[in-house]
């Protein structure tokens, strides 16, 4: 471990409800010796996570607390400063992300969120890329459910094909849970800023490098029954697909032909269709400033599943890869999507930054499987989601 900072690891966010859970995680699973801190706007709020954390650990009860508030960016100096990796839950982040990677990356820090918003991972691409890549700061979004499990999913599917020819890859998706307040904040954010998210899509294809003597593709799938799963397949237009894209433009394991397309997977296509219907009835009403804040008024930041809801709660995304003459099926599941997992990824994640030898050299805005790679999927093994082939 690296002596230069005060911190290995500061978690940003552990007032919230994801962010509390991170903290549980790392509490019990951070190997002994890692320096790690929590940060947020509210000290009395951080001292009571703290207070949480020692008794699952007594020794936590001196974990050093750091106030900070995206609002000021001098507290968000001195917290990038302080650490080698810093981990953020504090959505939705199109609102309050942009502040502490703009540290991070003039900090040469590297930079973790869980962040499921394309215009936010956009809108940092264009502002913060080149200044990360001068000072060696690995800016990765996205580590939570959106879009570890699809983005390292890909990855061990590739493992089961022959390596050097065309590739296409299909990723089905199904879950149950309940969601958070902070994810519910944040897509309804989300959903009323289609017409900047497209903006931010504009932007960074102006400006970022295509692949060279190389094509790669990706996007959400299409209608369709799937034979392999004797289900429906219906497109899914998340970040995960723009994800595994940016991961095949970044490492030449993905050949020199890379497709990937991404879907919902559901047994009844009317569920689907009605859900569309209730989804463009939300749409909709986002657009309209009263009901966007009657709508984001429904639940208060901090609110989530209870423990027992979680335990009830579970994700598989299977894969259908092909390329050189070979089809494969393979499927990665979990627990709660959102939250027991989520947090679990964020987490590992940071510890794979800070502490694992041998991972890929990288800076700049970089995928999950870009800057780590075979050490996350076997972090995120050995933590207990499963990586399978089903057959081929
Ligand atoms: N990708 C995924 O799969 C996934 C899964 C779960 C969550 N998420 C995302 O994670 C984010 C958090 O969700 P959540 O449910 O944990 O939300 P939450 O419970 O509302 O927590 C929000 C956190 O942000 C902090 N915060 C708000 N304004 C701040 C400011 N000005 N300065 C510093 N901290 C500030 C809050 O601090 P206080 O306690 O002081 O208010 C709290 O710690 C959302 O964007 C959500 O979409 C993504």
């Amino acid at each position: 471990m690296g002596e230069e900072r005060a911190y290995d690891i500061v978690l940003f966010g552990a007032t919230g409800f994801t962010g509390g859970l991170t903290a549980d995680y790392l509490a019990r699973h951070a190997p002994d010796g890692l320096r790690w801190a929590l940060a947020g706007r509210n000290p009395a709020r951080l001292a009571a996570v703290r207070d949480r954390l020692a008794d699952i650990d007594p020794a936590l009860a001196e974990l050093p607390l750091l106030t900070a508030d995206v609002t000021d960016p001098e507290s968000l100096r001195l917290v990038a400063e302080s650490a080698r990796v810093v981990a953020t839950t504090v959505g939705p982040y199109v609102h309050h992300g942009e502040p502490l990677v703009a540290a991070c990356a003039r900090a040469g820090t590297d930079y973790l969120d869980i962040t499921g918003e394309p215009e936010f991972v956009d809108t940092m691409y264009v502002r913060h890329h080149a200044e990360a890549v001068r000072t060696g700061a690995r800016l990765v979004h996205a580590c939570g459910f959106d879009s570890i499990p699809h983005d390292v999913g890909v990855w061990f599917t590739l493992k089961h094909l022959p390596a050097g020819a065309p590739v296409s890859v299909d990723g089905y998706v199904r879950a149950g849970g309940r969601f958070s307040a902070g994810t519910y904040h944040s897509a309804l954010t989300a959903f009323s800023r289609t017409a900047q998210a497209g903006r931010a899509a504009r932007e960074r294809r102006a400006v970022e490098p295509r692949p060279q003597g190389r094509r790669v593709r990706g996007g959400p799938g299409r209608v369709g029954r799937v034979r392999e799963l004797d289900m429906w397949a219906v497109p899914l237009p998340t970040v995960d697909p723009q994800v595994v894209r940016r991961s095949a433009v970044a490492r030449p394991e993905y050949g020199p032909d890379f497709r990937y397309r991404h879907h919902a997977a559901v047994k009844r296509l009317p569920t689907v269709l009605l859900g569309a219907a209730g989804l463009g009835g939300v749409l909709g009403l986002v657009k309209l400033p009263p009901t966007r804040r009657w709508l984001l008024g429904r639940l208060a930041s901090g609110d989530g599943p209870s423990a027992r809801q979680r335990a009830k709660s579970w994700f598989t995304v299977r894969f259908v890869g092909s390329g050189g003459g070979r089809t494969v099926l393979t499927e990665v599941a979990g627990g709660d999507p959102g939250y027991d997992e989520t947090s679990k990824m964020l987490a590992e994640s940071a510890l794979c930054l800070a502490l694992d030898d041998g991972l890929p050299t990288t800076s700049g805005q970089v995928t999950p499987v870009a800057a780590m790679g075979d050490a996350l999927l076997r972090r995120l093994t050995d933590a207990g989601l499963t990586f399978r082939l089903l057959k081929g």
